[in-house]
């Protein structure tokens, strides 16, 4: 395992980086319990913050505007819950269409640039196990150990569709599969920090692991390094 840079990372990150649905948020949870580290699901902060527009009435299309209320909105996480100036949020953020909104605005480089120290932030002791798209590539770019999290579009779309009908949500599986390869196209093309798999981050293709198989996967990769840097 060549991923990461274990001996001169000042405080441990997992990057976990992948597509739409590719499980890499249950995964990056479950590691970061696992290890006792912190988690920062760098979606939400996108979602939350499309939210935000949205309630002000503030364009998707509004980079200063977005930029602007990057810096004022106050956003907390508490378990998987997620509070936006206060406000739980949690449920709303979740849909296809906030979805949508957070790839939307996720393309604009000051937006991005306006959210780094946010998510940096989020570096504190023990160490942290972060999700998204940009986790190794930009954000922590000295992560311990970076993986790319993935799985074929149809088995995400099957695992979205699972997610929402449990909540009691309405859901089509022609229309997921669609939408995930959109958010895909949009995420991957954009200038940037556009989503791929970076030379330094190791493969993990779910499409027939458990989720059990990924987080042990995760772990022994981490630790294996953690034993090489030591030798
Ligand atoms: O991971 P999740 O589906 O919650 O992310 C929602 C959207 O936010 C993604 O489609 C992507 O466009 C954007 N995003 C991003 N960079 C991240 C995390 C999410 O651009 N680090």
């Amino acid at each position: 395992m060549s991923a990461g840079n274990i001996a001169s990372s000042p405080l441990p990150v997992i990057a976990i980086d992948g597509p739409s649905a590719s499980g890499k948020g249950t995964v990056a949870a479950l590691v970061a319990c696992e290890l006792g580290f912190h988690y920062l699901d760098s979606g939400a902060i996108y979602r939350a913050t499309a939210h935000a527009a949205r309630q002000g009435g503030i364009a998707l299309e509004d980079e200063a505007g977005l930029v602007e209320l990057a810096h004022r909105i106050e956003l907390r996480f508490d378990g998987v819950e997620v509070y936006l100036n206060g406000a739980a949020v949690g449920d709303v953020i979740r849909t296809e269409e906030a979805g949508r909104a957070a790839s939307s605005i996720a393309a604009r480089p000051a937006l991005r640039a306006a959210l780094l120290q946010r998510q940096r932030a989020f570096r504190q002791p023990p160490g942290l196990v972060s999700d998204g798209r940009d986790m190794g590539s930009v954000v922590f770019p000295d992560a311990t150990l970076k993986v790319y999290l993935t799985a074929s579009a149809e088995e995400r779309a099957q695992r979205r569709y699972k997610q929402l009908i449990e909540k009691g949500f309405d859901a089509n599986l022609t229309d997921l599969l669609q939408d995930l390869r959109d958010r895909d196209t949009r995420d991957a093309a954009r200038a940037a920090a556009p989503l791929r798999q970076s030379a330094d981050a190791a493969l993990l293709d779910t499409t027939s692991l458990t989720i059990a198989q990924a987080v042990a996967r995760v772990l022994r990769w981490y630790r294996e390094g953690l034993d090489q840097a030591a030798t």
